[in-house]
C-alpha cells in the first residue's frame, strides 16, 4: 500500500465514522478539522477575506485544491463572490456536501496528482490546509494560470 492510499482509507473511514455519529453539517466541519459550524463559518469567512486581499476580484475563476467540505466555498457564496469556482478533494463525501451547499460550484473528486482544469483556464489556484497527503518523491503536474504564474 503506497503512502497516499494508506492516507488515503484512513482519512475516508474518519469521515465515514464522523457522519455515524454526528449530524450531517456537524461532521462536515469536523471532517476539516473544524471544531464546530461557528468556527467553520468565521474561519471561512477569513479565507476569503485573505483570498480578496490577494487579489481575489468577481468574474476570476478559482480552483480550491483539498477543498474539503467547502468552508472556503461556502463562504465564497456567502459572500456574494461572482466567479467560476472549481474545488477539487480526494474524499467523496465532502465534495457531495460541498456541491449540495454550493448550487453552481463545481467540486470534483480527484485522487491523481494534478490539478483538473487545463492550462490558462484559472485565474487563482488556492489550497487551505495544515498537510496534503502528497508524497514530495512524486512530481504533482502543474497547471499553469492565465497570469502565468
Ligand atoms: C484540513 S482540510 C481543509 C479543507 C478546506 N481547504 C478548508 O479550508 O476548509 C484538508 C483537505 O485536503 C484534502 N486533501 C488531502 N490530500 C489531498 C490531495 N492529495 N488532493 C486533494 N485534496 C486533498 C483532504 O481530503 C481535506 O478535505
Amino acid at each position: 500500500m503506497n503512502m497516499l492510499s494508506h492516507s488515503f482509507d484512513d482519512y475516508n473511514a474518519h469521515v465515514e465514522h464522523l457522519v455515524r455519529h454526528f449530524p450531517l453539517d456537524v461532521a462536515m466541519c469536523k471532517a476539516i478539522g473544524c471544531p464546530d459550524l461557528e468556527q467553520f463559518r468565521i474561519t471561512g469567512d477569513g479565507q476569503v477575506a485573505v483570498l480578496k486581499h490577494h487579489g481575489l476580484k468577481d468574474g476570476m475563476s478559482v480552483y480550491d485544491l483539498g477543498c474539503g467540505s467547502g468552508r472556503t466555498a461556502q463562504a465564497l457564496y456567502r459572500s456574494g463572490w461572482k466567479g467560476h469556482y472549481r474545488g477539487a478533494d480526494i474524499i467523496q463525501k465532502l465534495v457531495e456536501y460541498l456541491n449540495g451547499q454550493c448550487p453552481g460550484y463545481g467540486a470534483v473528486v480527484n485522487r491523481s496528482l494534478s490539478i483538473v482544469a487545463p492550462d490558462d483556464s484559472l485565474d487563482l489556484v488556492f489550497h487551505w490546509a495544515s498537510s496534503l497527503t502528497c508524497s514530495s518523491r512524486n512530481p504533482t503536474s502543474s497547471c499553469r494560470t492565465r497570469s502565468g504564474r
